[in-house]
């Protein structure tokens, strides 16, 4: 991402989202981003995954501008090359679990078999549950699925929005461990948005994102130092905001 700032304009507000963003991940590098509520962060993933545009700067996969694609190729991109797993499910309600997962596989060009799709269904604590429809689900359920989802089409890089935010510890760390076998057997780069230290320290690297801009970074980090360096980012944004006050 160069220079990606993204400006909302509702009526006569304006929402400054991202504020002159510079990033380069490396392929197969594992990447969280961490920041307050309203910070950016889905906005971050969403422009760099090209589900929407950024009002100035480029977003590059590999040689391809896909701020330069026409919606029909980025499409194919996007299905072919990334995965994303919202911070709201999106199964498709008419189709079971395990013709979800099966659609997205085919879209991105895949040719699925049941007994992959099962398995991954099981990493997920979903054993035996593909028939069912999203609708039989609980939320944290239905969330699995889509993390599930996302990981079979293997894609070159998937961006996770604050995955786990809704499942128990055990799950969380199961849905962790597949990301880092995504990252560490099929070079996959993740990049994940979350609010919980102890989630961000799986990561390589944790950058810390502040009213749109990138604040702090960590390398190789433990929970502790998440949580030291999210309490000064945290206080340095109130501060900030004080004069205003
Ligand atoms: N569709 C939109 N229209 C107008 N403003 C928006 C829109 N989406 C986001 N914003 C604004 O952009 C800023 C960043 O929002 P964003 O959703 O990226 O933050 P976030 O860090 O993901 O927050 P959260 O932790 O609550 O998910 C906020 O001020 C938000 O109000
Ligand atoms: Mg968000």
């Amino acid at each position: 991402m160069s220079g990606v700032s993204r400006v909302y304009r509702q009526g006569h507000t304006t929402s400054h989202a991202l504020r002159g963003i510079d990033l380069t991940l490396p392929p197969g590098s594992f990447t969280a981003v961490m920041g307050p509520s309203g910070s950016g962060k889905t906005t971050l993933l969403q422009c760099a995954a090209g589900l929407d545009k950024p009002t100035t700067g480029t977003v590059h996969l590999g040689e391809t501008e896909l701020t330069a694609l026409r919606e029909r190729e980025l499409t194919k991109v996007r299905r072919r090359h990334l995965g994303f797993v919202f911070q709201h499910t999106n199964l498709l309600p008419s189709l079971t679990v395990e013709q979800n997962v099966f659609l997205l596989m085919r879209l991105a060009g895949q040719h699925p078999e049941s007994s992959g799709v099962a398995d991954i269904l099981a990493r997920v604590g979903m054993k035996g549950q593909g028939e069912c429809r999203p609708s039989q689900l609980s939320g944290d359920q239905q969330q699995r699925v889509a993390i599930a989802r996302a990981i079979a089409t293997r894609p070159e890089v998937l961006f996770a929005d604050e995955p786990t935010g809704a499942l128990d510890t055990k799950m969380a760390m199961e849905v962790l461990r597949l990301m880092r076998t995504a990252v560490d057997h099929l070079g996959t780069t993740v990049v994940l948005a979350t609010c919980d230290p102890v989630v961000s320290s799986h990561a390589d690297q944790v950058l810390f994102l502040s009213e749109g801009v990138f604040v702090d970074a960590l390398h190789a980090p433990t929970p502790a130092e998440v949580t030291e360096r999210m309490h000064r980012t945290w206080h340095l944004r109130t501060s900030e905001q004080l004069p205003r006050q």
